[in-house]
């Protein structure tokens, strides 16, 4: 299976989804890390491990989302993946580019859906007093951070937590569960990964 990864920025998610793919016993293999941003850490990253890189600024196209998603759909299409992972793709998808790769588009979410979709997750399960928290790897439907479930982890929320102290502890189960859930997907495994926090694995 040929995955394509798009990012934003460090792509800390994709570094681990790619050292996964990079052993023997895995059903997939890179074939693009796409940025919406040419200066992403993540394209560097991803290109000193021999995987090809592309980018396409969304901030030549302004308001016109179909323009730049279709300058994405053309460069995905080259690369002609079988899956795409979002992994810290910050721009919202429209529904056409969303039905385009239905079915086989994951992302990697910092909350265990349904709750906290959206931004600043970590400040708001903070202000809520959550006792848990954690990621969710989900495929991508046009509903915002919504399709059906692939994987969850979870963390405990400590006494005195930060948003940056559970940001950094959600990251670190982020960059398990992401491998554990597109190894399922590539095989053609539909059962849900359920990871329970292991605290020996904090972001790098
Ligand atoms: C992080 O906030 C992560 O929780 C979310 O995207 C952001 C950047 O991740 N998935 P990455 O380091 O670029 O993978």
């Amino acid at each position: 299976k040929r995955v394509a990864i798009m990012i934003s920025g460090g792509g800390s998610n994709m570094l681990a989804l790619l050292e996964d793919m990079a052993r023997p016993d895995h059903p997939a293999a890179p074939c693009l890390v796409l940025s919406n941003d040419p200066g992403a850490a993540g394209i560097a990253r991803a290109s000193a491990r021999g995987v090809a890189t592309d980018a396409v600024s969304h901030k030549p196209f302004g308001k016109d989302r179909a323009a730049f998603e279709a300058e994405l759909t053309a460069r995905l299409e080259a690369a002609n993946p079988d899956i795409i992972c979002l992994a810290g793709f910050m721009r919202v998808l429209t529904e056409g580019f969303v039905t385009r790769w239905q079915g086989r588009m994951l992302n990697i979410h910092p909350s265990l859906l349904p709750k906290y979709r959206g931004l600043h997750t970590h400040a708001r399960a903070l202000e809520a007093g959550e006792a848990e928290h954690g990621c969710s790897v989900h495929e991508v439907t046009p509903e915002l951070d919504d399709g059906p479930i692939l994987g969850q982890a979870r963390v405990p929320v400590r006494a005195g937590d930060t948003a940056e102290a559970l940001a950094a502890r959600v990251l670190g189960q982020e960059h398990r569960l992401y491998p554990a859930v597109l190894r399922r997907f590539a095989a053609g495994d539909r059962r849900p990964v359920w990871l329970d926090f292991d605290g020996r694995h904090e972001a790098p």
